[in-house]
């Protein structure tokens, strides 16, 4: 069967097309809410934004869900509410996109990276306490892949140091952890719906609270901060005044009505990601040098991503992997570059490599395969096959 020698050593490619390592899926339910979003009397935020909002706080089972431009502004908005300003530390995983901390440092609080757990690729509570100080006001734990943090201990740790926690679950709505839908854990938490996220709406975000004074903060902070009924505005109606710095950050009537369509097909989206996940565990589960992802732990997520580790047994580093899948044509990403490699965090915070060494262990190894319900049996197949006959050429 693997005569062929891989595409990167003078082989020809398994596919002819490239197959990305995410993507959205759209059939004419979604295409028909949006050009139905553009006949009606708003396009920019309005009825449909309000009607989405409701359907994302019903299916999270929380009181308040506000909708963004992306999930980084839904980060920053989080932040914000949260109160964090210069001087204030906030706890995260270096495992992450570049987002994920900046909730404390667009408000000018320094983000704190603590190490992960290298089973589950999130914040290991241990090192989280090692990191709290005088002057730690949050925690931002992240969902990598869409895999819980040990979210008890989270909440533990938060609840013992009074801590604000944020829950970046860009990649993980869908999932539940204890059979409560991820993201009804206090204080807040938020989605991205990034185009390879779970749902989209081409660009987008949430951020979703049972705390009322928050929920209405984050309105305010989304839309300039502006009162829109202060005082004196009965008798002139045209008073409107801003209270403090906002933004800008208002989800569009075309993007909700999208994000409506994309809900309606959740279990569907799940099911295949689930589908995909149990054809990739099977395959690769045998194979030396390759470590496939966690088991769930007292949850059931919704996948965003399926990041496997290549460690030296498997007869290559992770750089000649992904570059030999590439040559496949099979698009393999890595998430992430940890945080404290990057120059702004090293510049700006004195971050250097060689501080988190779980993280840059399994760093070392991740990459992350195709996974998203746009993929055929065949891309399943393709992707498994490349896997199997880089490990046969090696070993
Ligand atoms: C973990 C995490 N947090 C935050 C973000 C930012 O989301 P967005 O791209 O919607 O701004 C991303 C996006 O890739 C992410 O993966």
């Amino acid at each position: 069967m693997f005569d062929e020698l891989p595409a990167y050593y003078g082989g020809k490619p398994i596919r002819e097309s490239v197959l990305g390592y995410g993507s959205q899926s759209i059939t004419d339910h979604e295409k028909k809410a949006v050009v139905d979003a553009l006949d009606g009397d708003y396009i920019t935020r309005g009825p449909t934004v309000e009607e989405f909002e409701d359907r994302v706080a019903d299916f999270v089972g929380v009181d308040h869900a506000v909708a963004t431009t992306s999930g980084t502004t839904a980060l920053h908005l989080a932040g914000e509410a949260a109160g964090f300003s210069s001087g204030d530390e906030v706890i995260t995983t270096p495992l992450t996109f570049a987002s994920t901390a900046h909730a404390a440092t667009y408000t000018g609080a320094t983000p704190v990276f603590a190490d992960i757990d290298p089973y589950r690729r999130t914040l290991d509570p241990e090192a989280v306490r090692e990191q709290v100080t005088d002057d730690t006001e949050g925690l931002i734990p992240m969902y990598y892949g869409g895999h819980p943090p040990d979210i008890g201990a989270m909440l533990d740790i938060a609840d013992e140091y009074d801590l604000t926690v944020i829950w970046d679950a860009c990649h993980a709505f869908g999932g539940t952890w204890r059979e409560e839908p991820i993201g009804a854990q206090r204080d807040m938490a938020m989605f991205s719906f990034h185009p390879v996220k779970n749902i989209t709406t081409g660009e987008g975000g949430m951020v979703v609270t049972d705390d009322d004074e928050l929920a209405e903060r984050l309105r305010r902070l989304r839309s300039f901060d502006m009162n829109y009924d202060p005082e004196g505005h009965k008798d002139e109606p045209w008073y409107q005044v801003a209270e403090g710095l906002g933004y800008n950050y208002n989800f569009t009537e075309i993007q909700a009505a999208l994000g409506l369509a994309q809900l309606d097909r959740i279990d569907e989206f799940k099911q295949r990601r689930d589908e995909i996940i149990a054809q990739y565990d099977e395959a690769l589960e045998g194979i030396s040098g390759v470590r496939t992802p966690p088991e769930p732990v007292e949850s059931d997520p919704m996948y965003h991503l399926y990041a496997i580790e290549v460690s030296k047994d498997f007869g290559c580093d992770r750089k000649e992997f992904v570059n030999a899948m590439h040559a496949e044509n099979i698009g393999v990403q890595v998430h992430y570059v940890p945080l404290h490699y990057h120059p702004y965090f090293q510049e700006e915070f004195g971050y250097e490599r060689g501080q988190l060494p779980e993280t840059e262990a399994v760093y070392d190894g991740l990459v992350s395969l195709p996974l998203h319900p746009e993929m055929s049996d065949t891309d399943v197949d393709d992707v498994i096959t490349a896997v199997r006959q880089l490990a046969m050429y090696h070993q």
